[in-house]
């Protein structure tokens, strides 16, 4: 076998995701991929129960560094599954041999963006590659191991740093399929609980049938902001942004502001003129996501046009789709971004935040 190393995050076809040393290529579409990594113990107890090995924080090829900071703050140990592509592009998931004991024996917390598309079916394969692991249904052709397990109970928590298909939240027209709830509907069909990082609208996400967690970066953001920026003004592009930004505003303890947007296509928006009070301030706009860049830009110029000193955006999520890294560079002093997907302004970490969701729902569901 020749062993290529490529560059995380992204699915490559015929290799395998190996965790730290990235993606090597496969030997054969054979489906007969072996994994390790072996785990230390750590113990807990809640509500009479004791998990009584390590707890499990799995992930994929999307968000490895991520569930490895999730671990860290958790105190939890990190497993990646094994992840590869078939040469025609379909995903693999498979439970490595050494982490089904811990799958098996504790609550465990699959971390996965559902971006791109690609990221979704691997959700899907992960969630159900560990409910089958934790039900007890081991039957393989191979015949390895115990084939029938006693179920597990319910400990499958499903942490989304970034939800895909989160802004299709509404039949904005007739025939339209509301992508956000029929991705978490699918999503819940094998987890206990599901925790999502700054989701655009959550009000798309009730009446699922496991209690979702919202939870959200902005102090983390507003901390980043006040080290590094110190603003004196935080402005919400948008009507939508007004609480994530307000907290910031309050956290740094600084003026707050934001604007009415109307959005012509997906590339052209409108901002409603108004009187800001930013003369020689420096301003930081932040927002839930940076997607063209088109929405910042044209809050930047406003700012600028009113005297603002200098402009930073802000975000949970970047994007960054089509060249916006170069337009923002254009219009605005500096972008920050989380690490809730790979991109170039990632300067502040999500675990802290979905670490919160986990805790929560544990003792939600748990
Ligand atoms: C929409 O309301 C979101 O909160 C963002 O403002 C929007 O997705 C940003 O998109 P873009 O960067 O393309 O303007």
């Amino acid at each position: 076998m020749t062993t290529v190393i490529v560059n995380s995050g992204t699915p490559v076809a015929g290799m395998l995701w190996t965790g730290s040393l990235g993606w090597l290529e496969h030997p054969a579409d054979n489906r007969e991929v072996a994994g390790s990594n072996p785990a230390s113990s750590t113990s807990n107890k809640k509500n009479g129960r004791r998990w009584d090995t390590f707890m499990p924080v799995v992930s994929g090829s999307n968000a490895f560094e991520l569930a490895e900071a999730l671990a860290g703050e958790l105190g939890w140990e990190h497993h990646p599954l094994e992840v590869r592509r078939f040469p025609d592009s379909e995903g693999y998931v498979r439970v490595p041999q050494e982490s089904i004991a811990a799958i098996r024996t504790n609550p465990v917390v699959v971390v996965a963006t559902t971006f791109p598309d690609s990221g979704i079916v691997e959700a899907l394969l992960m969630l159900e590659s560990i409910y089958d692991v934790r039900s007890g249904d081991m039957h393989n052709l191979k015949g390895e191991g115990q084939q029938d397990m006693e179920d597990s109970g319910p400990g499958i928590f499903l942490a989304i740093p970034y939800f895909g298909y989160s802004r299709q939240d509404k039949r904005f027209q007739q025939g339209e399929v509301v992508s956000a709830k029929l991705l978490a509907r699918l999503l819940t069909r094998r987890c206990d609980g599901m925790v999502v990082l700054d989701l655009h609208a959550p009000a798309v996400l009730q009446d699922l049938d496991v209690p979702v967690s919202f939870v959200s970066s902005m102090p983390e953001i507003a901390h980043h902001l006040q080290e590094y920026v110190q603003p004196d003004f935080v402005l919400s592009p948008d009507k939508g942004a007004i609480e994530r930004a307000s907290h910031v505003a309050e956290a740094i303890g600084c003026n707050f502001s934001y604007l009415e947007k109307t959005r012509i296509d997906a590339h052209t928006i409108e901002h409603k003129a108004k009187n800001l009070d930013v003369d020689g301030a420096v301003v930081a706009i932040v927002d839930d996501m940076i997607s063209t860049g088109g929405t910042i830009c044209k809050a930047s110029d406003a700012l600028r046009r009113q005297g603002a000193k200098a402009v930073h955006a802000a975000c949970t999520h970047g994007l960054f789709t089509g060249g916006a890294i170069t337009r923002l560079a254009n219009h605005v002093d500096g972008v920050h971004a989380t690490d809730s997907l790979p991109n170039p302004r990632s300067v502040v970490s999500g675990a802290p935040a979905i670490a919160r969701g986990v805790q929560d729902l544990i003792q939600r569901v748990l």
